[in-house]
Order: C-alpha cells, then structure tokens, then sequence
C-alpha cells in the first residue's frame, strides 16, 4: 500500500508501525518528486545538447551565479544537507558549507555577496532553523555593502513557518510523515537537492550533455531500485538484526557523500534502538576512534562501488582484524569481498554519485528491525519529538 493524495497517512494500512510504511512508501516519493522536479517533455536525445534545463525550477537567472551555497538545518535534514554539499560542490562546482542551525545562531558563516543560503525542514517549524534563517536574514539587512542574496527553504510542509521566512521555497512531497524517526522525508529531500545541484550544474555549463543524460536515466532507475531493495533485503536485514539485537555500541563507516549517510543510519540507530551508534568518515575513524573497537562493537561498512571502495574495503579489513562483527552495505557482489563482511547487505549498481539513495534504506530497516527486537515504541521514541519547536 502506498500513500497518495487520496490516501489518510495517519492509517498505518496494515504495517505494523508507521516507521514501516513510510520506508515502503519511499519508491512513490522519489517517483512523485521526479514527477515534479524533472520536465516530462524534457527528451534526452532531443535537449540534451541544449541549455534548455530539463528541471522545473522557476529561480530568477542570476541565483543561478551564486558565489556561494550556505545550508543550516538539524538532525536528519542536516545530513540531507551534507549529501547536497557534496553534489553542489562536486557537481556543480558551487563552494558549499552546512551548519547545524543551532550553531548557525550563535557563529554564522562570514557575510559574503552572492549567496544562497538554504534551510532544510521537514516540519519548517523547528525553532533552531527558523532562528538560523532570522539570523541571516538580520544580518545581510544590517549590513552597510549591498549583498545580493537569496533565501530557501527546503520543506515538506509548504504552508510552515519556514516558508514565510524565505524568498523560495521548494517542497519535498513526501505526504505526511507520523513516525518521529525521518526516512521518507529524507529521501524527498535528497531528490529536491539532486535535482537543485543538477539544475545549478547545467546552467552553469559544469556538466556535459552525456553526464545529464546518464544521471537522469539513472535517477528515474531509482524508484524500481528502492523497490527491489525492500523486496530482496528486508527479510535477511529482519535475520541480520536478531543477531545484533542485544548490542550495544555500532559504529557505522562511509566516505564521500556516504559519510553523511554514515551520519544518517547512526542517527536511525539511536533514535529507534537506543544503540550507542557513531558514524564517521573512514578515513577519520583510523585517526583514534578504531581504538573503540573489539568483538562487542558492532561496524557497519557502506561500500558501494566507485572511488571510495578500495578505501573503504581496507577500513573493514582493520575492523574485522581488530575483532568487530561487520555488515557490509555494498552493491559490489564479487565472492572475495563476501568474505571482508560477516554479513553483506547487497544493493543495486548505481553510479556512485547517486549511491545515498539506495545505501540509506538497508540502515533506516536495520534500525526498525533491531528496535522491534527490542519491544520498543518505534513510531515514538523516548525522549524526542518530532519537532523540536523550542
Ligand atoms: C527533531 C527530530 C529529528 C529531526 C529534527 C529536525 O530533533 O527528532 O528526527 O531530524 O528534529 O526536524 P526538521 O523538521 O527540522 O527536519
């Protein structure tokens, strides 16, 4: 079951918890957004070569020539910023820098002309990113240089405090999302920010004709491979998590835009399960925190193929000599990497620049699955809510 416009999302329609359903609800997300954002008649063979974009993004010309990208956002929609960051800076060419909006308030970024800055909100009412847009709105008005600059909001409720505060707005149309851990409204927020960074990459002639073709075909690949994550995965992840029920410390590893992900499954981790859980960068992790390890911590690798893989394959070969239990998180199927992982958790080929969208949803499963083991209140975890709004 899957929830349309004209479905009620506060009906859980047979899963057993709303954190379920809104995984599973991911496929119709991606496809519903790419429905809005990605021009229907845009014809590859057609336009490709020209600089019509094939996005619809009505923004005045010249914020497509920012100087600089500044994102503030919280929790789950800051690690949505931290994948952007990458695709804006590696894509698109744009200087990039994401803060957690609280700490936005009391150290902003430097004033600079040019800039977009951008807040990212599920609910658009968290009181630290509303202060963060307020702070920066504050401060380029009290400025005595002129800043050309630009406000906007990336949020799933297009009527939300955070869209009166900004020049733009552009929503993630992921339906309602009742349980208080994140998952579809990540995923909606990842394809807003692809699409953006595309947008801005083609404007500004960073990105060939081909490589806009290969990355659309390959984004409208994505909800058939979401599907076939949940349909191939979600039973051995039930099996992988019954062994790791009762552990107490996970860390979870990516590098590039993986590390935010990293930071995104840690975070399901310790939302749902109570699991002491860090995600680190791989690199970063050798430089002091792999004195953690031992055979009680579990390491969840995430290693798609690409340029980061030899790397990461060389993090988990230390993990596992220094004892660790280890899933791997792969799309990479060849037998001698079977062997690197206790546990291997196999994803769909994808270019690596698009492996968030397919490395998250094993880690947001992982996390129900060992959370249900543990009798707890998925949908409403103890001592948070779903918006902090003060
Ligand atoms: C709370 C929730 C988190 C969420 C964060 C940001 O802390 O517990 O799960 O990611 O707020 O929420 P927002 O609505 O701003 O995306």
């Amino acid at each position: 079951p899957i929830q349309n416009a004209d479905t009620d999302p506060h009906d859980r329609q047979g899963f057993a918890h709303f954190m379920l359903k809104e995984i599973y609800e991911q496929p119709e997300v991606v496809r519903r957004c790419l429905a809005t954002y990605l021009k229907p008649d845009w014809n590859s063979d057609r336009d490709a070569a020209l600089p019509a974009t094939p996005f619809n993004l009505a923004f005045p010309e010249a914020l497509f020539a920012v100087a600089e990208i500044q994102i503030v956002a919280c929790g789950t929609s800051r690690h949505a910023g931290l994948v952007a960051q990458y695709w804006l800076e590696q894509l698109a060419g744009i200087p990039t820098r994401v803060r957690s909006a609280s700490e936005f308030v009391s150290a902003p970024f430097p004033l600079t002309t040019n800039t977009l800055t951008i807040a990212v909100t599920q609910s658009g009412e968290t009181a630290d990113t509303l202060a963060a847009i307020e702070v920066a709105k504050k401060r380029r008005s009290q400025s005595d240089v002129s800043l050309q600059s630009w406000s906007l909001g990336i949020t799933n409720q297009p009527d939300s405090s955070l869209t009166k505060a900004v020049d733009y707005t552009l929503p993630t149309l992921a339906g309602a999302e009742v349980g208080v851990a994140a998952t579809k409204t990540f995923m909606a927020q990842l394809v807003v920010f692809c699409c953006l960074a595309l947008a801005f990459a083609v404007r500004r002639r960073v990105l060939s004709p081909q490589q806009l073709v290969d990355t659309i075909a390959a984004l409208r690949l994505l909800p058939d491979q979401i599907e076939t994550t949940l349909k191939q995965q979600h039973e051995p992840i039930q099996t992988v998590a019954q062994t790791f029920t009762d552990v107490k410390d996970c860390i979870v590893l990516g590098r590039g835009m993986n590390r935010a992900i990293a930071l995104e499954g840690a975070l399901k981790l310790k939302e749902t399960t109570y699991i002491h859980a860090e995600g680190y960068a791989g690199g970063e992790f050798m430089h002091g925190p792999i004195a953690l390890l031992d055979a009680k911590v579990l390491v969840i690798a995430i290693a798609p193929a690409g340029n980061v893989y030899d790397q990461m394959l060389a993090n988990a070969q230390k993990a596992k000599t220094n004892g660790a239990p280890l899933i791997g998180i792969t799309n990479v199927t060849e037998s001698s990497d079977r062997a690197v992982f206790d546990h291997q958790i196999t994803v769909p080929a994808i270019d690596e620049l698009l492996s968030p969208f397919l490395t998250v949803t094993p880690l947001q499963l992982l996390a129900y699955a060992i959370a249900v083991q543990r009798g707890l209140d998925v949908d409403r975890p103890r001592n948070i809510t779903k918006t902090l709004i003060h």
